[in-house]
C-alpha cells in the first residue's frame, strides 16, 4: 500500500515522477504528493484524490528541479485528505520525508517528542518520523544519513521511504524494513520506486533494498548500509520485463487487458516447464526442495484474497494427483492462531506481489517452525520470492489493475503443475494418465482464448443484472474456490455484494434469499459433480432464482433449466477448473463498466498490502 517514487539525475523529476506516481497507483490512490527540489528550495505540493488531481493542483506551479520525491496514499493513520498526504516535512523544515508502511510505535515516539515541544499538523505516523529525525539531527548535531539511520534504529513497523533534507540537497536518503523499495541505476540518474514499473523505460539495472537497509543516493553515487551502519555491497539485478507490458496496450482498462493476456500469461508460465514429448513437468526452482515434498507430512497452503482462493483449488489438484493431505489457510489467521508446525511440513506461500503483510508475517512463522516454505509469486525479486526456501514464479507479467485476474489463473496453473510433478514421482498417476493430464494442461491458453470469444455474450447478461443488489455464486469442487473467486470480482469492482458458496451448503442458508429477483451464477461444467449441480440448478428453480450457469460446451440438458449459459470448452479433468474463471471475470467487469465503476482502482482496495 502506498507507492513512493524518487528520482535524482540530470533530466527534470517531476514529469518522471509524476509519471511514476500513476504506475503505482494501484498501491493506493487516496491522496498523492510531491517534493522537487531545485537546489534552492525544496517545493511541496499534495492533494487529496488521484495523481490527477495532483497534476491539476500543480499547474502554474514552480515543479523545477532535478531532484525530486513522489507519494500514492492508501490511507493507514489519518483520513484521506490534504494534510495528510505525504510528502510530511519536520516542524522546522529540515526534512522531508514520504512513507510506505506503518511505524508502529508511533504514540510512543510522538509522546516523547511532544514533551521536548514538537507540534504536529497531521495524524499520520510517517510525521512523526519526520520529526524523529529532525529532533536527532539538531540535537545530536549529526548529518542526514546519521539521523536516519539513528532515528530508524528507534522504529518498531515497516517502511520503504525517501528522504530529502534541506541542508544536504543533493542526495536522496531512502530506507525499507518490509515494504519494497527498489533503486534503478541509470547513467548519472538514480531512481527509486516502490516497483520497478516507474523506471524500468529508463534503465534495467536495479537493486531491491533488503529489510534494515539504508541507501544514500547522490547523481554519481549509491552507498547502501545496515540501519547498524554496515557497508553493503549491493548485488545489480537485471529486470526482465519491458516497460510496454505495463501499459494498457489499446484496452480501455489494465483490468480487461489483464483477462485478455491470460492465454499468453498462462503460456510464460509453462513455458520451459511442461514437456508434453518427455512426458515430463520441470521446476527448477524446486529441484532443492523435492525431497522435503514428496515426504512432506502435510502441505498447509497460504495466502490472501485471490491468491487465498488458487490455494483452495491447489488443495484440491494436490490431493487429488498427489494424495499428500493438504490445508489452505489465510495468512492473517495463520499467523496469529499459533499453529502446530513441525520440519516435516511444507507450507506453500501464494502472493501475486510477494509483498502481502500477512503472507510474509506467515512465511516466517513457518521458517521458525523449521517447516520448508515455498514461494508462488508474480514479481521476481519481492519480498516474499526472497524470503522463501524455493519458490515457482508464475511469469504472468506485470498485474496492474487491483481486481486480480491473470494472476490467479497462473498461480493455479503453478499449483496444477506442482500437483502433476508430485503425483507423477509419487507414483499416484500412471504414465498415459500423466500424459492426459499434460495435453489438458497445455490446451488450457488455447481453450481460454476460445473462452474469450464468447465476451459479448457476457456483456449481454451483464447488462439484464447491473443493477441486482446481491448475486450468489455456486460450484461443488474445485469449482467452489472459483466460485468464491467470481464473487470476489463482483464485490471488489462493482460494489454489489455477492456470495461464494459450495453449490450443496445453498440449502443450509443461502437458499433462504432466493427470490425471482436474485441472480445465481452456478458452475456447472461436464465432470464428476455434474449429475449433483444439476439438482442443485433444480432447487433454486423451483425458487425463481436467475440461473446463469457456466456449462461445457454443447451442454443440453443446463441450456433447457438456466435462464442463460455462458459455454466453457469441455476438460475431462479437474486441469481445466481455471477455464471457468474468465466468464465470470468478464462478468463482473462488464457489470462495473456498466455502472461507471473504476475497476483498476476500486475505492477503498489497493493492489499490494503491505500493512495488517
Ligand atoms: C489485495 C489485492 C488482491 C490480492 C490480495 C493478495 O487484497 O487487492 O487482488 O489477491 O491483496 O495479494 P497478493 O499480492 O499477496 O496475492
Amino acid at each position: 500500500m502506498c507507492g513512493i517514487v524518487g528520482y535524482i539525475g540530470e533530466q527534470n523529476a517531476y514529469p518522471i515522477i509524476i509519471n511514476g506516481l500513476k504506475k503505482l497507483e494501484y498501491r493506493g490512490y487516496d491522496s498523492a504528493g510531491v517534493a522537487i527540489n531545485n537546489l534552492k528550495n525544496i517545493n511541496v505540493y499534495k492533494k487529496k484524490g488521484k495523481v490527477s488531481d495532483l497534476e491539476a493542483f500543480t499547474k502554474g506551479k514552480d515543479i523545477s528541479g532535478t531532484i525530486g520525491m513522489g507519494h500514492t496514499r492508501w490511507a493507514t493513520h489519518g483520513v484521506p485528505n490534504d494534510v495528510n498526504a505525504h510528502p510530511h516535512t519536520s516542524m522546522n523544515g529540515k526534512f522531508v520525508i514520504i512513507h510506505n508502511g506503518i511505524i508502529e510505535n508511533f504514540a510512543v515516539l510522538k509522546k516523547k517528542l511532544v514533551a521536548r515541544n514538537y507540534t504536529f499538523k497531521s495524524e499520520t505516523d510517517t510525521e512523526v518520523l519526520a520529526d524523529l529525525i529532525e529532533y536527532i539531527y539538531l540535537f545530536g548535531k549529526v548529518n542526514a544519513e546519521t539521523a536516519v539511520r539513528l532515528a530508524l534504529n528507534k522504529v518498531i513497523g515497516a517502511y520503504g521511504l525517501v528522504v530529502m533534507c534541506t541542508d544536504e540537497p543533493d542526495k536522496l536518503i531512502c530506507a525499507r524494513n518490509s515494504s519494497p523499495l527498489v533503486i534503478g541505476y541509470g547513467d548519472n540518474e538514480y531512481f527509486i520506486a516502490s516497483d520497478a514499473t516507474p523506471f524500468v523505460q529508463y534503465t534495467k539495472k536495479a537493486v531491491y533494498l533488503d529489510n534494515q537497509n539504508l541507501a544514500v543516493i547522490t547523481r554519481d553515487s549509491v552507498t547502501v548500509k545496515t540501519i547498524k551502519n554496515d557497508v553493503i555491497n549491493p548485488d545489480i539485478q537485471q529486470i526482465d520485463f519491458d516497460s510496454d507490458e505495463a501499459e494498457k496496450g489499446g484496452y480501455r482498462d489494465y483490468m480487461l487487458k489483464e483477462i485478455y493476456e491470460q492465454p499468453k500469461s498462462i503460456l510464460e508460465t509453462i513455458r520451459g516447464r511442461v514437456y508434453e514429448n518427455e512426458n515430463a513437468i520441470k521446476l527448477g526452482g524446486l529441484l532443492d526442495v523435492m525431497p522435503k515434498l514428496l515426504n512432506a507430512r502435510r502441505i498447509i497452503i497460504i495466502g490472501c484474497g485471490t491468491s487465498w482462493h488458487a490455494g483452495l483449488v491447489g488443495e484440491y489438484l494436490i490431493e487429488e494427483y498427489a494424495r499428500i493431505p493438504v490445508e489452505v489457510e489465510y495468512a492473517s489467521e495463520f499467523r496469529y492462531r499459533n499453529p502446530i508446525l513441525t520440519q516435516d511440513d511444507v507450507v506453500i506461500a501464494i502472493s501475486q506481489s510477494g509483498e502481502t503483510a500477512d503472507t510474509l508475517a506467515a512465511i516466517q512463522l513457518a521458517k521458525a517452525a523449521k517447516a520448508c516454505v515455498i514461494g508462488i509469486c508474480n514479481v521476481v525479486g519481492s519480498s516474499i520470492s526472497r524470503e522463501t526456501d524455493a519458490g515457482v514464479y508464475t511469469h504472468a507479467g506485470p498485474e496492474i489493475g487491483v481486481a486480480s485476474t491473470k494472476a490467479f489463473s497462473t498461480q493455479v496453473t503453478v499449483l496444477a503443475m506442482i500437483a502433476l510433478l508430485l503425483g507423477k514421482c509419487k507414483y499416484m498417476i500412471g504414465q498415459q494418465q500423466y500424459h492426459q493430464l499434460l495435453t489438458e494442461l497445455l490446451s488450457i491458453p488455447e481453450k481460454i482464448e476460445h473462452t474469450l470469444q464468447s465476451a459479448a455474450k457476457v456483456e449481454e447478461v451483464a447488462k439484464l443484472y447491473k443493477d441486482s443488489r446481491n448475486f450468489l455464486y455456486l460450484g461443488r469442487g474445485c469449482y467452489y474456490p472459483v466460485a468464491l473467486e467470481g464473487a470476489l470480482k463482483l464485490k471488489e469492482i462493482s460494489y454489489i455484494h455477492a456470495e461464494g458458496y459450495p453449490a450443496a451448503e445453498m440449502k443450509h442458508g443461502p437458499i433462504a434469499l432466493i427470490d425471482d429477483k436474485m441472480p445465481v451464477v452456478v458452475i456447472a461444467t461436464q465432470d464428476k459433480g455434474y449429475e449433483k449441480i444439476v439438482n442443485n440448478i433444480q432447487e433454486i428453480k423451483a425458487r425463481k432464482g436467475k440461473i446463469i450457469a457456466i456449462v461445457s460446451e454443447g451442454d443440453t440438458v443446463i441450456s433447457k433449466m438456466a435462464d442463460h449459459v455462458l459455454e466453457v470448452p469441455k476438460f475431462d479433468t479437474a486441469i481445466g477448473a481455471i477455464t471457468t474463471i474468465v466468464p465470470l471475470q468478464l462478468l463482473s467487469y462488464y457489470i462495473a463498466i456498466m455502472r461507471g465503476c473504476n475497476v483498476d482502482q476500486p475505492r477503498n482496495l489497493a493492489k499490494s498490502v503491505t500493512v495488517e
